[in-house]
């Protein structure tokens, strides 16, 4: 049956910050190329306009994603634009300095994990530069820091927001006392991490903290990388950085699995009028605790396509049709 909401793009505040954004989000990690095999700049930007003329108001990027690339990128499509989004970015995966936490190298040389105060103050202004924006509306810790008091981390972000440089705080890929040592601190607003139905860590006790506690939880990577969008076929060959090649995730048995998960989602997307991708993403901000679900898209087709995910209302029995169809196939799953 059909929601009598169906057809209005569903929108959530982040937190208690009293911003209002689409419940779907564009992530555009892939969009900034590195870890996703490139990226093409002229495609990057109509994905990121097809988001918004669809109705889609949530954007986030990274420094990280390309080492400002994405935030370039994002920049330059948002020209004339920036008053329809509510703008992500993140801090705390630095390469200007070698303090903090060793955590990966790039071709230009090492990142770290760094949340002091000194650094936070840096990257606010060369995120702000990339963007081509004065305020952030959802600044994010993108990855813990193991050598930086959370206390002092949430007193930059905090002044930051006196300045008015960003409007809200986020914090990711965190424990459960890490967001407690964060609400201790200061006012957060939402947590980003990882959830999708290959992955659904959350539902244990980060999801019912954050409900509890009036915090969003963004979800990421909720199509799991592109497995569950309903097109990652056996024929499908990834390219040269792309995380997907080699990544058991992607196993010939995983995309086998995922294909007899597909055949009883379609029986409901049909339903809808919808495809597979969209009634994943629609299942995934009707989860409990899940506030917002970002989605990547490489290009306007991709965009709209999940954008249109957000005017989809699922019903109990679709969702327990989807659930059963879920557990049924996707148990040991490689990767
Ligand atoms: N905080 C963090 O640490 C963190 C980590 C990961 C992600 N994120 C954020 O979350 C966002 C979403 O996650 P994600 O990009 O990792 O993964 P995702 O959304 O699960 O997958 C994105 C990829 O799936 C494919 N895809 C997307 N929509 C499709 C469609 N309608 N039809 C066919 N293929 C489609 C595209 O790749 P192909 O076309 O190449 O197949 C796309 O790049 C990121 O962009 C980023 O903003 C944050």
């Amino acid at each position: 049956m059909l929601d009598r909401q169906e057809n209005e793009m569903l929108t959530r505040e982040i937190g208690r910050s009293g911003i209002e954004a689409s419940a779907i989000g564009l992530g555009t990690w892939a969009i900034g190329g590195w870890m996703w095999g490139g990226t093409d700049e002229a495609k990057s930007i109509s994905a990121i306009q097809a988001s918004i003329d669809e109705g889609i108001s949530l954007i986030d990027t990274a420094p990280a994603y390309g080492q400002g690339v994405a935030e370039e990128i994002v920049g330059k499509a948002l020209k004339g634009r920036r008053d329809k989004v509510v703008l992500a970015t993140k801090c705390g995966l630095v390469w200007h300095t070698q303090k903090g936490n060793h955590f990966f190298d790039y071709d230009s040389g090492p990142v770290h994990r760094y949340l002091g105060k000194d650094a936070i103050i840096f990257e606010v202004e060369q995120s702000l530069r990339r963007l081509g924006t004065d305020v952030i509306d959802h600044y994010i810790t993108h990855w813990q820091d193991p050598t930086t008091p959370i206390d002092e981390t949430m007193e930059a972000l905090e002044l930051l927001k006196t300045q008015g440089k960003i409007r809200s705080i986020g914090a990711s890929n965190t424990t459960a006392d890490d967001v407690r040592a964060y609400l201790d601190a200061g006012q957060l607003d939402a947590v980003q991490e990882e959830y999708s139905m290959v992955k659904r860590d959350l539902d244990a006790s980060m999801a019912p903290l954050c409900i509890e506690e009036g915090v969003s939880i963004l979800s990421y990577s909720s199509l799991a990388l592109g497995l569950l969008s309903g097109k990652v076929g056996p024929d499908r060959v990834f390219e040269g950085d792309d995380q997907r090649k080699g990544n058991p995730r992607f196993s010939m048995a995983n995309r086998e699995k995922v294909a007899r998960l597909m055949q009883a989602i379609e029986v409901v997307a049909d339903a809808h009028g919808a495809t597979c991708a969209q009634t994943v993403i629609a299942w995934t901000v009707q989860q409990p605790g899940i506030t917002f679900s970002l989605c990547g898209a490489r290009d306007a087709g991709q965009a709209a396509e999940n954008a249109k995910a957000g005017r989809i209302r699922l019903s109990a029995e679709d969702l327990a049709i989807i659930d059963a169809a879920a557990t049924k196939n996707l148990t040991n799953l490689d990767g």
